[in-house]
């Protein structure tokens, strides 16, 4: 596996790969891999000549410095797994090799960017879009691998690409998410929480997917439900838990509104915020 520093050299791998006709599988990651990120990594394996994962905690995309600087950051054993997977390059630039000079650019993500974690994290996306178009730009993806725990940022990308314009042939591989045995979302931060946290945090998809199975009437019994039983529990707050239509984003009020109801939820165990997600209904 070659390991990239470089903005240029992986220009170079792509612009061969290119001229090659072999096509490229892109996954994008922020490190402190874990099988989430390597079910990704297989997928893109089996769907393309060349496997190239990014590994880089995006300075423009955290709009809390204590999450900056707290983000695990594990090179050496990411690069090992990287390697074990059968991963042709592992792209890790430093931040100035990324941004030699500040990213103005403002991206107008829309209304898929307004709900949940737009207002909740100012910024983020926008720092989302940049880092993620540079890596397109970069390694020319026909695949792009991202997963479902992060729902929003997914129609997130989308929706910066369609304004980009230039990755017409670029494909955004949406993939299901990967659960500990005891149904908690894998997650790079999932290493913060305590012991005692970690063993009330399965909690989050227990009462997810409870709700799912038998929804309340209404959606705003429903999710008031969920966000009851989560805050009863030791550590837990949630931030917010929203039913959107899968697609637009949007959040629904009554269950007829769209064919594809996801409820997407934000909660802090201790001081370390969790996301999930789960399908409420899908036509
Ligand atoms: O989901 C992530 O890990 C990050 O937001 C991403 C897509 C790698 C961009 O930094």
């Amino acid at each position: 596996m070659e390991i990239i520093r470089t903005a240029s050299r992986l220009k170079e791998l792509a612009d061969k790969a290119r001229a090659e006709h072999k096509s490229v599988g892109l996954v994008p990651t922020m490190g402190a891999l874990h099988k989430g990120h390597l079910s990704l990594v297989e997928r893109a394996r089996r769907e393309n000549d060349i496997v190239v994962v990014s590994v880089f905690v995006n300075p423009t995309q955290f709009n809390n410095a204590n999450d900056l600087a707290t983000y695990p950051r594990t090179e050496e054993a990411d690069c090992l797994l990287l390697e074990q997977a059968g991963v042709d390059a592992a792209f890790i630039p430093a931040v100035e090799e990324m941004y030699p000079e500040p990213d103005t650019r403002q991206f107008d993500l829309g209304p898929v960017a307004e709900v949940m974690e737009g207002p909740m994290r100012p910024g983020h996306f926008n720092g989302v879009a940049q880092i993620v178009s540079k890596l397109f730009y970069l390694a020319r993806p026909v695949r792009a691998y991202f997963g479902e725990k992060d729902f929003q940022q997914i129609a997130v990308i989308r929706r910066m690409v369609e304004l980009e314009g230039g990755f017409e042939d670029l494909e955004i591989v949406s993939c299901p998410i990967c659960r500990a045995d005891d149904g908690l979302a894998l997650s790079s931060r999932n290493v913060r929480l305590t012991p005692e946290q970690r063993a009330v945090a399965p909690a989050i998809y227990k009462v997810l997917s409870q709700s799912a199975a038998s929804p309340l009437p209404t959606v705003k019994e429903t999710q008031r439900d969920v966000v009851e039983q989560l805050n009863s529990l030791p550590f837990m707050k949630v931030e917010y838990f929203t039913i959107v239509d899968g697609l637009t984003m949007q959040p629904i009020s009554s269950w007829n509104d769209t064919d594809y109801a996801v409820g997407c939820i934000t909660v802090y165990c201790g001081d370390v915020r969790l996301i999930d997600n789960i399908t409420y209904k899908k036509n």
